[in-house]
Order: C-alpha cells, then structure tokens, then sequence
C-alpha cells in the first residue's frame, strides 16, 4: 500500500482557536458535556502553519452550519445504518448540527463532538443544548485526537478535510481517526467538489465566478477532496473502503423552488467572500465576478435553467 510520509505536519486548521488552560508542559483543551464543563490534557500539539478557516465563525455562518445540515439530511443520512448505543465522534463538529442529526435520527447513540475553534464548540453547546442532545463536546485538533486508541464505534467528518491544506495533513486527520476506532470501527466521511458545480446555459459570468469560489477555496483547503476520499482512506489504513456519489440537480421551471433554495444556501457561505473573490483582479474580471454572483444568485428566474453539484459519501472500517 503507498505511504506518505508524515513528516513535520503542515496543515490548515485552527489550533490558534484552541483554549488553552495553563502555562507550561502539556496543554489542555475544554470539554464541554452539554452540562457540566471538564478539562482534558492534551498530548504535544504537532506544530501546524495556521491558515484561516475559510468560513469564521460568525453567529450567520453558525445558523447557515444548521441550515446546511436540514438541507442535505437526506444525503448526510444515507446508508449510515446507525446501530443502538454506538460512541460516535464527530471531528470539525461546527456547531453540532450534523450531530443533532445523528441524535434524531438514532437517539441512543453516545456523542461526542470536536472542533478546533471553541467559538464553533460553545454553538454546539447551544445547539444541542436547546434540542435536549446529550453529548460530549470537546475543543481539539483532528490531527492530535485527545483520546485513548480504540474509544469509539464510528467516526464521522463532514465538510471538514476539505479545510486541511494538504494531502499529508488529511492523512493525517484519517490516520488518527482510525487510531481512536475499536478494530472493526467505520468511518463516514461527507465532501464535495466544488469545481462540478454546473449552471446550464453556460455562461462565462457565472463560470468566472465559480472558479474565482474554487481558487479561493484552494488557498485555504482543497475544493476537490470529494473523489479523494476512498484513495486517502485506503492509504490511511482503511479496508472496506466504499465511495458513493449523490447528485443534485434542479432546473427550471419545474423545480424552480429548489433551485431558488440551493443557490440561496450555496451564496449564503460564497457571498461574504466576495472582496477575497475580487481581490488583486483587475476590473473587468472583478467586475465579471460581481455580475456572475448575481446572475447564479437569480439562476431559478431564468426559465430554462439548471444546477448539478455532487456530494461524495465515503466510509471504510478499521481492520485491526
Ligand atoms: C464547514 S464546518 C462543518 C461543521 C460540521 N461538520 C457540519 O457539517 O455542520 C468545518 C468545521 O471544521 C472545523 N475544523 C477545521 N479544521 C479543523 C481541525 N484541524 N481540527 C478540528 N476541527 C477543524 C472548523 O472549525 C469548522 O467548525
């Protein structure tokens, strides 16, 4: 089986998030029970560059993290065949909206969530809080998991590798998810990519757009991880590894309404990064941007019109 070589991990996460408690040796992260709030040690952190998480953590991107999750449930959902009482982690939990829809969809299970960012693990707190969700909840590296070997039945990662900036750092991230699994454990992983998002007619304004959305994505993660996921599980260590992929498509005019939904969700979190998307560009090309924004914004008015994206759902077990 092909190796990478992990060496000095360099990867794009937030350990500038993490809460540090103390000043000297080890150094601790918070846990959160949606309750009581306990503290943990962490091991040595591996020494990251930090790049910025693309979307922050701002109450709006909170909301749109619990939008997203009542949007796709469906796909999240899919094939997981949840079985009574499982320890379940999910690592880069955000604000615990894929979690809350773990809890209904199996309310047995036992829950703990991870995030780098503490701002994304009080939401969590919130969120699951409110929905009378009972879970762990801790702030925390998914290259450096504060947990013993084999702690957990499955583990799941939503959105969250296409946030590392390189191959090493998501093998990383799955080599340490396989670690906290028991022998025979799985993992489920949930990613896109973004350069396949298809508006039909073609237009270049709106093509300029989205590929301005994919390269800026590139500088902060890797906008194509989906058709990634079965390789880098394999060479993580998985067996069993399966890889599905979902289509989206609405059109015009007969599904116009869902159209009208999935760009308004897809602008929710592309919109704020309009001044990143025209920084540096000349002009016209800003200006092409701004008109392709526009235009995908309005894409279910125009009477012929139609979206595709694909969402791969990937899962592998560990062996041993
Ligand atoms: C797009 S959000 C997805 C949240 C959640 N999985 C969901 O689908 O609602 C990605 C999350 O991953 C977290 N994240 C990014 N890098 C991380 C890392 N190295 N370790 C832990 N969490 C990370 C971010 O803070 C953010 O909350």
């Amino acid at each position: 089986m092909t190796k990478l070589p992990l060496p000095a991990l360099r990867g794009t996460y937030c350990h500038q998030h993490l809460v540090h408690h103390g000043t000297t040796g080890s150094r601790q992260t918070s846990r959160a029970n949606v309750g009581p709030v306990k503290s943990i040690t962490l091991g040595a952190m591996p020494s990251h560059d930090a790049l910025a998480y693309l979307h922050g953590t701002s109450d709006r991107e909170q909301a749109r993290l619990v939008r997203q999750a009542d949007i796709l449930r469906p796909i999240l959902l899919s094939g997981l065949d949840l079985a009574p009482r499982e320890r379940v982690l999910e690592v880069g939990c955000g604000v615990g909206a894929v979690m809350a829809e773990l809890a209904r969809a199996e309310p047995t299970l036992a829950l703990t969530g991870l995030d780098c960012s503490a701002d994304q693990i009080d939401g969590a707190r919130r969120h699951l809080g409110s929905g009378g969700i009972p879970a762990s909840l801790v702030v925390g590296d998914a290259l450096a998991l504060p947990f013993p070997d084999a702690s957990f039945d499955r583990v799941v990662m939503v959105w969250v590798i296409e946030h590392l900036a390189d191959e090493v750092a998501r093998v990383a991230a799955l080599r340490e998810a396989r670690r906290v699994l028991r022998p025979g454990g799985r993992i489920d992983l949930t990613e896109t990519d973004y350069g396949l998002f298809r508006v039909t007619p073609r237009h270049a304004s709106i093509e300029a757009f989205l590929a301005a959305f994919v390269e800026l994505f590139d500088k902060h993660g890797s906008s194509c991880v989906g058709p990634r996921l079965a390789p880098l599980l394999e060479i993580a260590g998985f067996a069993s590894v399966d890889s599905r992929m979902h289509g989206l498509h609405f059109w015009c005019p007969s599904r116009a309404a869902e159209l009208c939904a999935m760009t308004a969700y897809i602008l929710d979190f592309v919109r704020p990064e309009l001044p990143a998307l025209v920084a540096g560009r000349s002009t016209l090309d800003a200006a092409q941007i701004e008109e392709g924004l526009a235009l995908f914004g309005a894409l279910a008015a125009t009477p012929d019109a139609s979206f595709s994206a694909t969402i791969w759902r990937a899962t592998g077990r560990r062996s041993e």
